[in-house]
């Protein structure tokens, strides 16, 4: 373990006041290390989630793998929170329940992030936020192992985009897209409050601007938008540094909202939604990308 100068003197604190603790305790805020490790984990559950709204199961068994080693190094980094065992009754059987069930995840995991930067979080409040995050993940094993790309796994084995409605959108696709678009971005959101002010985005900051690039780019062909279709000039300002890329991409967010309930209404307004998403992803690119070649 590492310890910096604020962690040190956040130790000489609790020192003053406290009598020292009997159990090991998280240093806070936790080290750079703990934390890009939590950022890798938010980009791998993202991956996990496109394996299953593309019915690639190989690849969703070897991200679940990744994903739990990984949970098990984090779990060996904080002080090691008694998780209760997930049942039988709780694994889920469907794609949307798996999609749904590491949306929590990746917003516990997004929780866990913050509370792990704040010396003031208590042990308890990091254990709970590692557990939620974990009992979500585990429960999706049965149905990555034994249901997807099986013919049980239903329409869901189709690729995006494969069956459009009379709405115009693909009614198969259009919920998991949408969902792993949210997971995609909270992962994104995270890593950009990882990175200290004043300093160029992680490399974790850009795979999260890719893969959410990706997951909008599969929303937007199961709404049905991906046609060329043109959008008014971008004026939004570009950011020059994460906070700003930070609002950028909870405008995304809210745009997201919009784009979908737009779709599913069939009110003729998705394109404005997914211009402004556009928009946005851009300013924040100006930020998290500076300096990249693409
Ligand atoms: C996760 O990894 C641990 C340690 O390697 C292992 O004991 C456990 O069975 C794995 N859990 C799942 C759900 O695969
Ligand atoms: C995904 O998680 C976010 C944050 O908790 C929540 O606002 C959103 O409603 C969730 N999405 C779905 C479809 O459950
Ligand atoms: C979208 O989904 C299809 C399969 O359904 C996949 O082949 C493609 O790579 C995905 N990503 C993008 C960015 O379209």
């Amino acid at each position: 373990m590492q310890y910096t100068a604020a962690a040190l003197s956040a130790i000489a604190l609790l020192g003053l006041t406290h009598a020292a603790p009997a159990v090991k305790r998280q240093t806070l805020p936790a080290s750079g290390v703990t934390q890009q490790s939590l950022v890798d984990l938010e980009n791998i559950i993202t991956y996990l989630t496109k394996d299953i709204v593309e019915t690639l199961h190989p690849d969703a068994e070897t991200d679940f793998t990744n994903a739990n080693n990984s949970f098990v190094s984090l779990k060996n980094s904080i002080p090691p929170p008694d998780c209760p065992a997930v049942t039988d009754q709780e694994q889920i059987t469907t794609a949307q329940g798996a999609i749904d069930a590491l949306n929590t995840t990746q917003n516990d995991l997004a929780q866990l992030s913050l509370d792990l930067q704040k010396t003031a979080s208590s042990q308890t409040v990091i254990g709970d936020d590692y557990c939620n995050a974990y009992s979500s993940f585990v429960a999706t094993k049965s149905y990555i192992y034994d249901i997807l790309g099986t013919p049980e796994n239903g329409a869901s084995n189709e690729a995006v985009g494969a069956t459009m409605n009379s709405d115009g959108y693909d009614p198969n696709k259009i919920d998991q897209t949408y969902i792993e678009t949210q997971i995609a971005l909270e992962a994104l959101v995270s890593a950009l409050t990882n990175v200290p002010s004043g300093e160029p985005a992680s490399s974790g900051a850009k795979t999260a601007y890719d893969n959410a690039e990706a997951a909008i780019a599969n929303f937007s062909k199961a709404a049905g938008t991906a046609a060329p279709h043109s959008c008014p000039m971008e004026t939004t300002p570009g950011a020059t540094d994460s906070q700003g890329a930070i609002d950028d991409v909870y405008n995304v967010e809210r745009n997201v909202g919009s784009a979908y309930a737009d779709t599913t209404s069939n009110n003729g307004q998705k394109l404005v939604a997914f211009c402004n998403i556009a928009a946005y992803m851009s300013a924040a690119n100006d930020y998290v990308m500076a300096g990249t070649t693409s």
